[in-house]
């Protein structure tokens, strides 16, 4: 059946209006487009980030004080999480998402061998340190409003070993594992808690870590996926934050959302050879 016209012109749904969001990480990749579509969706979303000129630019470009602003947190300092959720309560006089998604790769190094104490722990404070303080002070102003939907980002490589170093991808496990211990404790509290994880997405990290130029990490998002034509962006990550942040989601919780065009449900790896046997390359 034919849509009428005004229905096809009626603007986009806000799906987040009304509501409050803390974005770790947000000054740039991932959290940066993000913040971008909360702010389209409706929502006042607060940018918690150690690259203090990208993250004011950014809420420049994005819109006004009211609506997007910049608190500079280390994720892996206790009270300057604690600062940015009082910050954003005092601001906007709630908190309905964390999207705890500030991360690094670590040492790149595959070997065991390679492992240094500094390095280990630096990535362990990042990523699972932040995760956990994220998610304490999300819940110290959730639990007495008796909702919330707190969001990490995890990562394909908690489901596929072997492709990231011994540092990042335990530390993903890491992060999935509190995900799902905090659906349990916090869902008595209405609160949910769910993971993206996300494969290889072309950003600022992964070019660094891979030690890649954009159009190189373009091509090996093509090339090394499953789906074949399209490629994971930045974007489609935060469609996923804006669902699983909504009342769309209302009950989903302890959800390990894989963006991966089922690269994980496969290993080509018999095929590839066989071909490769079978050709003579
Ligand atoms: N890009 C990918 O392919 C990919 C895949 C899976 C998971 N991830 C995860 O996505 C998340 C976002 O990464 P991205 O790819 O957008 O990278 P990015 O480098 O573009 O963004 C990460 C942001 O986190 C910030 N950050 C780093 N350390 C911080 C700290 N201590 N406190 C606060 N902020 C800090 C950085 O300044 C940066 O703005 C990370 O958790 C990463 O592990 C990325």
């Amino acid at each position: 059946m034919m849509k009428a016209a005004s229905s096809l012109l009626a603007p986009i749904a806000k799906r987040l209006d009304g509501k409050v969001a803390v974005i770790t990480g947000g000054a740039s990749g991932i959290g940066e487009a993000t913040a971008k579509l909360f702010v389209k969706h409706g929502a006042k979303v607060v940018i918690a980030d150690v690259q203090d000129e990208l993250g004011h630019s950014l809420c420049q470009e994005i819109g006004s004080e009211s609506v997007v602003s910049f608190v500079h947190c280390d994720v892996s300092k206790d009270e300057d999480v604690k600062r940015v959720v009082d910050s954003a309560v005092s601001k906007h006089g709630k908190l309905d998402i964390m999207f705890s998604n500030a991360g690094i790769a670590g040492n790149m190094d595959p070997s065991i061998a390679s492992v240094g104490y500094e390095d280990l722990k630096k990535v362990f404070e990042v990523n699972v340190f932040g995760a956990f303080f994220c998610a304490k002070h999300a819940s110290r102003v959730m639990v007495p409003a008796k909702k919330g939907s707190i969001l990490f980002t995890a990562s394909t490589a908690a489901s596929t070993a072997g492709v990231l170093p011994h540092g990042c991808t335990a530390t993903k496990y890491a992060v999935v594992g509190l995900a799902k211990n905090l659906c349990v404790e916090l869902g008595r509290h209405g609160i949910r808690v769910n993971c993206i994880s996300p494969h290889t997405v072309n950003t600022p990290m992964v070019r660094a870590a891979l030690g890649v130029t954009a159009e190189m990490a373009d091509q090996l998002i093509e090339e090394a996926g499953n789906l074949k034509g399209v490629g994971l962006e930045a974007e489609d990550v935060a469609a996923a934050a804006v669902y699983l942040g909504s009342d769309e989601s209302k009950y989903v919780s302890g959800l390990n959302l894989l963006l991966d065009g089922g690269y994980t449900t496969t290993n080509p790896a018999m095929q590839l050879t066989l071909e490769k046997i079978v050709s003579g390359a």
